[in-house]
């Protein structure tokens, strides 16, 4: 009788899977609205939902790094219907926080990588200085009354200012936010005096003349900025930073509903609307072989190694 019953669960399961989706699917941002990785993720929800033919709704769980989204989404129900997308900060979140409450390697299935967003080192209209050198000058100066806006412990704006502070050896205030998007509202408003942001959230604002910007943390210029210098070139020998994202499902999604949505982002990193958006954006979607499951859980587990022992050194918890 038992095998009965559980035969007909798992063929009404399966049956369910064919069907994916019929409804919408809701995607959890662990950041504020309005910065970096809510913009990406609204680009990748339009161009996903198209290939899935369904709507994707975007929630907006910040605050604690990005770790309150994560257990949203490690906690929901394994039905393919709450994706996540979240960013490196996935891999140093467990060298900060001892007691998370989930397992970053375990309790996730991977969907797969997204874009890679470089990140710009950025500062108040106001700040009295004209380029990289005049800054550093002007910051060691004033470590003691500067602010660093970041969007919490494990974040990526977070994890930006720590190499930074290490780089040029010297500290400064951090103010954490629920995300890069109200902490940009602050820096334009000129609360906060610079932040290490993503070019998604950043590249409108130089544009406009809201913010200065002194380089790039890749190792190599922005096609879509080829007069901004890295911080490399300008002193800051192998300082090399850029975000990788991807789509993460609680455990257990069916096979044929993880199949779906794998097959919905490999159209959308393909989509030209999606590249144009994203290179506006001064991000770089990422090939085919990287939208994929393998390939993003080959990836954490390889970041989780290569921050652990920086971040441990760093002596900082969260907790
Ligand atoms: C955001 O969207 O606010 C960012 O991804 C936060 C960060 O990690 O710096």
């Amino acid at each position: 009788m038992a095998l009965a019953v559980a035969a007909l669960v798992c063929a009404w399961g399966a049956a369910m899977a064919q069907d994916y989706p019929v409804k919408p699917i809701n995607i959890i941002v662990p950041a504020a609205a309005g910065g970096p990785t809510d913009t990406l993720t609204r680009v990748l929800a339009s161009a996903m939902g198209e290939a899935l033919k369904q709507q994707m709704i975007i929630e907006n769980v910040g605050g604690a790094g990005g770790t309150i989204g994560i257990n949203r989404a490690a906690k929901a129900r394994a039905d393919g219907y709450t994706l996540l997308l979240y960013h490196i900060g996935m891999a140093t979140s467990p060298a900060l926080y001892r007691k998370l409450p989930y397992d970053t390697l375990n309790d996730f299935d991977y969907v797969g990588q997204v874009a890679d967003v470089p990140m710009m080192l950025i500062a108040k209209k106001a700040t009295p200085s004209a380029n990289f050198a005049e800054f550093l000058a002007y910051a060691k100066a004033n470590k003691d009354k500067l602010t660093y806006a970041n969007a919490g412990l494990g974040s990526a704006s977070y994890l930006c200012g720590v190499l930074f502070m290490s780089a040029v050896d010297a500290n400064f205030t951090m103010v954490p936010y629920k995300g890069t998007g109200p902490a940009m509202n602050d820096l334009v408003g000129g609360q906060v005096d610079f932040m290490c942001d993503q070019t998604t959230n950043t590249v409108s604002q130089i544009k406009s003349g809201n913010v200065k910007a002194y380089g790039v943390t890749t190792s190599a210029r922005l096609s879509s900025m080829p007069d901004m210098p890295t911080l490399d070139e300008q002193g800051l020998k192998g300082f090399d930073l850029v975000v990788w994202n991807g789509v993460f499902a609680p455990k257990g999604v069916p096979k044929p509903a993880l199949e779906k949505l794998v097959a919905a982002l490999q159209s959308a990193v393909q989509s030209s609307a999606f590249r144009a958006r994203l290179a506006d954006l001064g991000a770089e979607p990422v090939p085919l072989a990287k939208a994929t499951p393998g390939s993003l859980g080959a990836l954490l587990k390889a970041e989780v190694d290569k921050w652990t022992p920086i971040i441990r050194k760093t002596g900082v918890y969260a907790d």
